[in-house]
């Protein structure tokens, strides 16, 4: 595989996106909060067919060039607010890594009610979101961080591949939760 995060100056694909395609079949993929694309540029080179979206308009710019440059036939790079929770089409999995935190609280479970809702049956969400616990208040002013067990609950009915509230470290040394979820809806 070509590795083009580093041809463009990006981090590599974040881990959990890396570990979540051990269990996914490439499909149809929604990125949501997709940066330049360190994560859909991963995913489409797995054979992914990834909608890219951000509010970031030089972002999407960013991966557009990319996308142009590199000839890419499956991302599709899109100017979207995730807050607007209007979902318009199904993904068989839709990651959401390190997004959620910078939504407006009040839209948070509109934003996850519609991504449950736009996953297809069988399908995966992939996501993992700043928590400020009173073991670990959050160091960071996050508009919207998780509370223990909150993301577990939102998806109850759904097979958790994955669900874990590890301590991690920020790029600044901080301390904080972090929840993380591979969850597939039922077939
Ligand atoms: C920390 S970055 C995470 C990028 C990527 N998911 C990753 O794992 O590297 C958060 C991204 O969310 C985007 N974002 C924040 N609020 C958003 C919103 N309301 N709608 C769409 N994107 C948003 C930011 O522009 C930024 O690119």
């Amino acid at each position: 595989m070509t590795d083009l995060n580093s041809r463009y100056g990006m981090n590599p694909p974040h881990s959990e996106v890396v570990d979540a395609c051990q269990h996914i079949t490439p499909c149809k993929a929604l990125d949501m909060g997709c940066s330049n694309g360190r994560n859909a540029l991963y995913l489409s080179q797995l054979g992914f067919n990834v909608t890219a979206v951000d509010s970031n308009p030089n972002a999407i710019h960013m991966l557009q060039s990319i996308v142009a440059q590199e000839q890419i036939a499956n991302i599709e790079p899109r100017i979207y607010d995730i807050n607007r929770a209007s979902l318009d089409e199904d993904y068989g999995f839709i990651a959401c890594t390190v997004t959620l935190m910078f939504l407006d609280p009040a839209r948070v479970e509109a934003v996850l009610a519609d991504m449950q809702q736009h996953t297809l049956p069988g399908g995966y969400n992939l996501i993992v979101c700043a928590m400020d616990t009173a073991a670990h208040p959050c160091p960071v002013g996050f508009p919207f961080t998780l509370q223990e067990e909150q993301l577990r609950e939102i998806y109850s009915g759904w097979e958790l591949l994955k669900y874990n509230e590890d301590l991690g470290t920020m790029h600044n040394g901080a301390q904080l939760q972090f929840a993380t979820m591979l969850a597939r809806k039922p077939a």
